[in-house]
């Protein structure tokens, strides 16, 4: 199986937008990071900057939303020109309830699973979400290592989407590069989003190219 790629802009040139978004037309859509130094360390963009750089290019915009309470901005997130909407499980009271606001904004909705929150946490929506994001890190930064003991976990959640013949993407997210990425690939995930080893360097085109084809 090979796999989507999903660059992180959380690594992209913040001033140079237009010219990152060109370098990485490549890819198969755009993961945006959203923090806000509460629900995780750290703070990144809110649906003004998303709007505005929406207008850069065509891709599919994945928003991840690393907030809390998540679902008072749901509205805002998609109205700024979201396409697919992920969301932590621990950043709401009612995750059915938040997933169905994605939904009814006429969204993708995703759920995405810390380090050491299990596949339970997503199976009360299971049957109404079109992506699960398996975290491969702690949440917050750009840069750390890949986690391996999540590959249990993509395993076990291959399976369980396999036996029930759902169609939910299984997205990686945090410390993907050259030799974890086919890890990811082989535990069963289909969308790799990697923001260090994409924005590192070089030819971003050809650090897109090598990902896909390294899994
Ligand atoms: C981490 C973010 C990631 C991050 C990935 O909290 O959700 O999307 O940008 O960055 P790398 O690929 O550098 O681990
Ligand atoms: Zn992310």
């Amino acid at each position: 199986m090979t796999a989507r790629i999903n660059p992180s802009i959380l690594s992209a040139d913040f001033v140079n937008f237009e010219r990152d978004f060109q370098s990485i037309a490549s890819a198969d859509l755009i993961h945006v990071d959203v923090m806000d130094g509460h629900f995780v360390p750290n703070i990144t963009m809110g649906p003004p900057i998303i709007k505005m750089i929406r207008k850069c290019t065509k891709l599919l915009f994945d928003v991840h939303l690393m907030i809390s309470p998540v679902e008072k901005y749901i509205k805002d997130f998609a109205n700024a020109g979201s396409d697919i909407i992920t969301i932590h499980p621990e950043a709401t009271d009612n995750l059915k309830r938040a997933i169905k606001s994605i939904k009814s904004s006429g969204k993708k909705a995703g759920v995405s699973l810390n380090p050491k929150t299990p596949i339970s946490a997503v199976m009360d929506v299971i049957n109404e979400i079109d992506l699960i994001l398996i975290m491969s890190v702690n949440p917050g930064f750009a840069g750390q290592s890949f986690m391996n003991e999540v590959l249990l976990k993509v395993k076990e959640l291959r399976k369980l989407i396999n036996e029930r013949k759902l169609k939910i993407d299984i997205s990686i997210d945090g410390g993907i590069n050259f030799e974890t990425a086919p890890l990811a690939v082989k535990a069963g995930v289909n969308i790799l989003v990697s923001g260090t080893t994409i924005f590192a360097g070089g030819s971003l085109k050809e650090n897109i190219f090598k990902l896909k084809n390294c899994a």
